[in-house]
């Protein structure tokens, strides 16, 4: 159902998230591999000098054209206050990779309005992939149309998911790694949520899930994946909104095996006590 957001909002809103990614991610890729300043938010979570200056960047492109915005960037960057469109911005998806010059990272810029997502764009500054999806308008990568996969059988497909930042948090996160891993053609854990989910839109991947996740993350991708033909809910299967701090996305057939697969697995581990 369409969230009622403007058109023409969408569509300014759009071009603007694609140029400001583009920009962003130039800035990225000249950095990868130079020596960066990295302060430690956590034991393993990271963040650098380069995604300082890429929320900069973003968030200050972005509050020239709409000032009155709602704005939420991962290090920091706010916006106006009272709006029902809000930006998203993690100005580097994938830091950790980022940092080691591990080349699979992204810059996502996602539109909400009422907390549905209605304008992404993820771009992989590595591949030069910018992939884009507007509500009601379908999604692209490069310009060209994506589509989800069309795999029918969980063992037929690739899935990715994630991990926690606090390693002590990681026990449902190893439980699903565990369960999954057995059932499906193959598991990534690849560092990016956004390439991710956006990946689950171009087919590369057939599933992807993650809990916790932020808004910042995957709110770009869940627009381009549901545009995209994909089915974007939380771990029990409700339709996704930015404010939700996980993620399933998946192509059209799975979805359904999928949730049962995380219900019964968190049930088995509630059981064992
Ligand atoms: C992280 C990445 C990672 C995911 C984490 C995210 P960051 O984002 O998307 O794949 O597992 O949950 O926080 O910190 O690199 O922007
Ligand atoms: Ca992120
Ligand atoms: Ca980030």
């Amino acid at each position: 159902m369409a969230s009622g957001a403007d058109l023409g909002v969408l569509q300014e809103a759009s071009e603007l998230a694609v140029q400001t990614a583009y920009r962003a991610g130039a800035l990225l890729r000249e950095r990868v591999g130079t020596k960066r300043e990295i302060v430690h938010k956590g034991i393993v979570d990271l963040v650098t000098d380069a995604d300082r200056e890429s929320e900069r960047l973003i968030s200050s492109a972005l509050k020239e054209v709409f000032p009155d915005f709602r704005l939420t960037g991962e290090e920091g960057a706010t916006g106006a206050n009272g709006s029902d469109y809000g930006w998203l911005i993690d100005p580097i998806d994938g830091t950790t990779n980022f940092a080691h010059g591990y080349p699979h990272f992204a810059v996502s810029i996602c539109l909400e309005y009422r907390r549905i997502p209605v304008v992404g764009a993820v771009y992989d500054p590595m591949r030069d992939e910018m992939f884009v999806g507007v509500e009601g308008q379908g999604a692209t990568l490069n310009d060209m149309p994506i589509q989800a996969s069309t795999v029918v059988d969980l063992i037929q497909a690739l899935g990715a998911t994630g991990f926690n930042y606090d390693i002590n948090a990681r026990q449902e996160q190893n439980a699903f790694w565990s369960v999954f891993n057995d059932r499906v053609q193959g598991l990534r854990r690849d560092g990016a949520a956004a390439l991710d989910a956006a990946w689950v839109a171009c087919g590369r991947l057939d599933l992807f899930f993650e809990n916790p996740v932020n808004g910042w993350d995957v709110g770009a991708a869940a627009v381009i994946a549901r545009e995209a033909g994909a089915v974007v809910t939380s771990l029990a299967g409700e339709a996704y909104d930015t404010t939700m701090n996980e993620v399933l996305c998946t192509n059209a057939p799975l979805h359904d095996a999928v949730v049962s697969l995380i219900h019964e697995t968190r049930l088995t581990r509630q059981n064992a006590g």
